[in-house]
């Protein structure tokens, strides 16, 4: 491999992977291939963009043309697939914009690769695929039960991968990722909201009775895990990447409220979300026997995340502005009227 595509580069976790394969191999190429959606974000990317071995392309993974022509021009081996509508939420309110990235964006570069030839195709999935359990934990080899509109997306994009491996022979591997937190995550998921709204003393939205359960991965190891199956996967195989971290989701508000010293009355407890999964668990074996590991110290990687956005509001502070407001008002402006404090 040299030359690598990454597409959705510019988001939360393409950027860090981008950040870290631009610094790990500098004999590489590292593509960046993004159409820079409300989540994409040149800021992510300016830690690499003086490296010689970072480009930048602004395209869309559903035009073919446009994901041709960057093949062609960069004599592309490799693509790493990251470009995704990635919010839940915003799926529930409309489901068309992830029916068009996360599976026709995920056949149109599929069938590119085909013809040109591209020696791998990683994509990027989620445990939302398996739906959600209420003990143990998923393995690679359970049913997909997906039960939101992004989570059902993204396994149709999933199928489409498999289908290419299984029809074409093409060399493909899938990673399903838990939770990811850490730096530069745009600020509509749980971790990064309610460390940027808890700094400006405002109230924090927590669905339900806050019991559901997440797995937690920090951003740099869900990085590395993809930086292997790139390499040593075997094709056709897909392999979960969890955090082994888990928490239910008032237990995580309580942590961010206590790290920067603000109070619980911030709490509020609102309307729940529909179809919200209670809780995701993956089984890490078979990923853990090529060589991966998680760092397992949540208590300092969630402070070191605080610490970022504490330190780093010149990125998060021009983002919730115009859009941002729009869909805040939407998702929450009702929520926080009819909300109950804890
Ligand atoms: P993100 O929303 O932060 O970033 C998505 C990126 O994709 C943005 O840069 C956006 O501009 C780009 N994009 C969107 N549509 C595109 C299109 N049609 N063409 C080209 N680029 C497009 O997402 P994220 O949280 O970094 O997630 C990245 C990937 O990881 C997604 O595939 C997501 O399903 C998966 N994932 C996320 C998590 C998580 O906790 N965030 C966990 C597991 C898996
Ligand atoms: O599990 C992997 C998935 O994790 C990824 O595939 C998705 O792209 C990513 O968005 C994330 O999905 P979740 O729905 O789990 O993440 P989110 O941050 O939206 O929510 C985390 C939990 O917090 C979930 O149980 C819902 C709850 N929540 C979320 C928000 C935004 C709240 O209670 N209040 C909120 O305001």
């Amino acid at each position: 491999m040299k030359n690598i595509l990454v597409t959705g580069g510019a988001g939360f976790i393409g950027s860090a992977f981008v950040r870290h394969m631009v610094q790990t191999y500098p004999h590489y190429t590292i593509v960046v291939f993004d159409k820079l959606t409300y989540a994409g974000n040149l800021d992510n990317l300016l830690p690499v963009h003086d490296e010689p071995n970072y480009r930048f392309v602004r395209g869309d993974i559903a035009d073919a043309q446009a994901v041709r022509r960057a093949l062609e021009e960069y004599q592309i081996d490799a693509i790493v697939n990251f470009a995704a509508e990635s919010h839940v939420d915003r799926s529930i309110m409309n489901s068309h914009a992830f029916l068009e990235t996360d599976v026709i964006g995920v056949y149109v570069l599929l069938e590119q690769a085909r013809q040109l030839g591209i020696k791998r195709f990683h994509q990027v999935s989620t445990d939302e695929v398996y739906g959600w359990i209420a003990e143990g934990a998923f393995k690679e080899t359970d049913p997909l039960q997906p039960n939101n509109p992004y989570s059902a997306a993204k396994a149709g994009g999933e199928m489409m991968v498999r289908a290419y491996h299984v029809t074409h022979g093409m060399h493909t591997t899938v990673t399903r990722g838990s939770n990811t937190y850490g730096p530069y995550q745009y600020p509509e998921k749980m971790m990064s909201l309610f460390i940027t709204e808890a700094i400006d003393d405002r109230p924090l939205p927590v669905y339900g009775d806050g019991k559901q359960v997440r797995d937690w991965l920090y951003v740099d190891d869900h990085a590395r895990a993809i930086d292997l199956v790139l390499h040593v996967g075997a094709p056709g195989e897909v392999y979960n990447v969890g955090g082994e971290n888990e928490h239910h989701n008032i237990d995580v508000t309580r942590r961010i409220l206590r790290l920067l010293g603000k109070p619980e009355s911030l709490i509020r407890f609102v309307a729940d979300r529909p179809g919200h999964d209670r809780r995701y668990a993956l089984d890490c074996t078979k990923i853990k026997a090529l060589g991966w590991q998680r760092n397992d110290d949540f208590e300092s990687l969630l402070a070191q995340t605080v610490a970022w956005y504490r330190q780093n509001e010149w990125w998060w502070r021009k983002i919730k502005t115009g859009e941002y407001l729009e869909y805040y008002k939407q998702q929450y402006a009702q929520r926080l009227a009819e909300a109950k404090s804890q």
